[in-house]
């Protein structure tokens, strides 16, 4: 073992710089109560590359960053840095030992300034030993500057778009200056110009001779930014390749054990009536104007950049900020969206974009948080809940969904993250809505259940549900929608059929 004190040193001093892996591990196992997290794994990181990590959800990816970064002890194995073993004791010896980890849930602080969280415990301080905020003021804007990041430092992170938020983080991160930078899906919330300047930023520090890990389930991200990737299934590791060697399908077989044959399962469907129609809504500085019809039967499309609008209209339709004017009908009748409570009652569903502000409830178990939603509906009888018929059709659910769990009476947070995802997804369609508004659903979650996800979209448009489908992940947008409206700085650019909607075309009203 050698003290982090020692190995800061022997970084500073550049004593062994020639080790042929920056970060290694080796017989790794992590078992958590009922799951065997990570099986006997290794995983080799050399200097000035960028390392993807793929698998399904709850293969042991975060779980395997979590012990590099100082979070988990591995209950066997060896971490090495430079070749050297090391025990981390916690995420700041980590960052002592030059790993930094962006996490998979965003961690900032809502209510201190962008600033105050990227310099939390080491804030500047002056002479007489208090935080020097101009000075910390300074810093951040010179940080931002270098990664060309435009965001005033003083912003309260509670304003910021999740977006946004993603890359204080990234700020934060590479403001450590560390040797091993580890990324767990930053790209999660990012739409396509922020991946570009992501891009920039990894390639950048990559040149310098940094570490890079990059989990991601996006296979174009692996081929445009990655120079090997390691694959891990089901807790144990599979292989490590450069990503120039393979084809999107050997990762895909590498990762699953099977092929999958459809991608995008869309179906030709009746589009019956009108079901929602949404016209002239207008919420003073956020959208403007906005009207559509969806049918029954229909799925209709949402793109645009972070920041256009999109989630706000889904949101004010859902009752959770009312619009300052503008009208709403369903079945051709206006309605008076005043809260969440009146949109469920008329029969609409709403999966939000951020499951840890607003979607899960963490320490409630997965068959409560299935639940929530269907509570006040058929399953009660009488003022009774049916309850063993409701819990049959959870685990019928998940099932479905392939929820990775011992059980579920599991509690949530200690899911993996697409995990978590498909339970909320699993949450909605329980509901049997007649309206459903799905923002960003299959966010985070591995190539096989979002198949799958879209499998029971489709299902849902068939027995005649009107679908609204926020996505930022263009060949889903493309792949599923039946039209696709295309929103830029709070007003509609436009709405395209599905014979007509291309990539170009969304990219050309999405930007303007
Ligand atoms: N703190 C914990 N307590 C109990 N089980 C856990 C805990 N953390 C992770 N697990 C379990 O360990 C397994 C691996 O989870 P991990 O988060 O590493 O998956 P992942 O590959 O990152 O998946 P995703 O792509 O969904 O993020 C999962 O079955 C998960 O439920
Ligand atoms: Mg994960």
């Amino acid at each position: 073992m050698v003290s982090p004190t020692t190995m800061a040193a022997v970084r500073a001093s550049g004593a062994i710089p020639n080790a042929e892996y920056l970060l290694s591990a080796e017989g790794v196992r992590k078992e958590f109560p009922g799951v065997v997290a990570l099986d006997d794994v290794e995983f080799k990181l050399k200097r000035g590359t960028v390392h993807a990590l793929m698998g399904e959800n709850g293969a042991g990816k975060s779980t395997l960053m979590k012990i590099l970064a100082g979070i988990y002890t591995p209950d066997q194995g060896e971490v090495l840095l430079k070749g050297q073993k090391i025990r981390l004791q916690s995420p700041l010896d980590a960052l002592e030992n030059g790993i930094a980890m962006i996490h998979q849930e965003l961690n900032l602080m809502p209510f201190m300034t962008v600033a105050e969280n990227i310099w939390i415990r080491r804030e500047p301080k002056n002479r007489f030993g208090f935080v020097d905020h101009g000075e910390m003021h300074r810093k951040t804007a010179a940080l931002f500057k270098r990664l060309n990041i435009v965001m005033d430092p003083e912003t309260q992170v509670r304003d910021l778009s999740v977006a946004n938020r993603q890359m204080v983080e990234i700020a934060k991160a590479v403001s450590y200056e560390s040797d091993v930078l580890i990324m767990d899906e930053p790209t999660s919330a990012l739409t396509e110009r922020e991946v570009e300047h992501l891009f920039t930023i990894i390639r950048d520090l990559r040149a310098q001779g940094i570490g890079i890990v990059y989990i991601t389930h996006k296979m174009n991200e692996l081929f445009e930014i990655a120079d090997e990737f390691s694959v891990f299934r089901d807790g144990k590791y599979i292989g490590t390749h450069a990503s120039t060697d393979v084809t999107r399908d050997d990762i895909i077989r590498m990762m699953v054990g099977r092929e999958i044959t459809q991608m995008f399962p869309k179906e030709e469907v009746p589009i019956g009536d009108v079901i929602l129609s949404v016209k002239n809504l207008t919420l003073k500085g956020v959208f403007h104007d906005v009207s559509f019809d969806v049918r029954a039967g229909e799925i209709l499309g949402l793109a645009g950049l972070v920041g256009s609008g999109r989630s706000n209209v889904a949101e004010t339709i859902f009752g959770v900020t009312p619009a300052s004017s503008g009208t709403i009908e369903i079945n051709g009748k206006p309605v008076n969206i005043d809260s969440p409570n009146t949109a469920i009652r008329h029969r609409m569903a709403f999966l939000t974009e951020d499951r840890k502000d607003t979607g899960c409830l963490l320490i409630l178990d997965i068959l409560e948080n299935m639940q929530i939603a269907v509570l006040q509906d058929k399953f009660v009888k009488n003022g009774f809940v049916a309850e063993r018929e409701l819990t049959r059709v959870c685990e019928e659910m998940s099932r479905k969904l392939r929820v990775k769990t011992p059980n579920l009476h599991e509690r949530i947070e200690n899911l993996s993250g697409g995990n978590q995802q498909k339970v909320l997804i699993g949450r909605w369609l329980l509901t049997h809505p007649r309206i459903l508004i799905l923002d960003e659903p299959t966010r985070g979650i591995d190539v096989g259940a979002k198949a799958e996800i879209h499998r029971f979209v489709t299902e849902l448009a068939r027995d005649g549900v009107a679908v609204i489908m926020i996505s930022s992940e263009m060949p889903e947008v493309l792949g599923m929608s039946d039209r696709v409206m295309v929103m830029h700085e709070g007003r509609v650019t436009g709405i395209l059929d599905r014979a007509e909607a291309t990539q170009v075309k969304v990219m050309e009203l999405a930007a303007q």
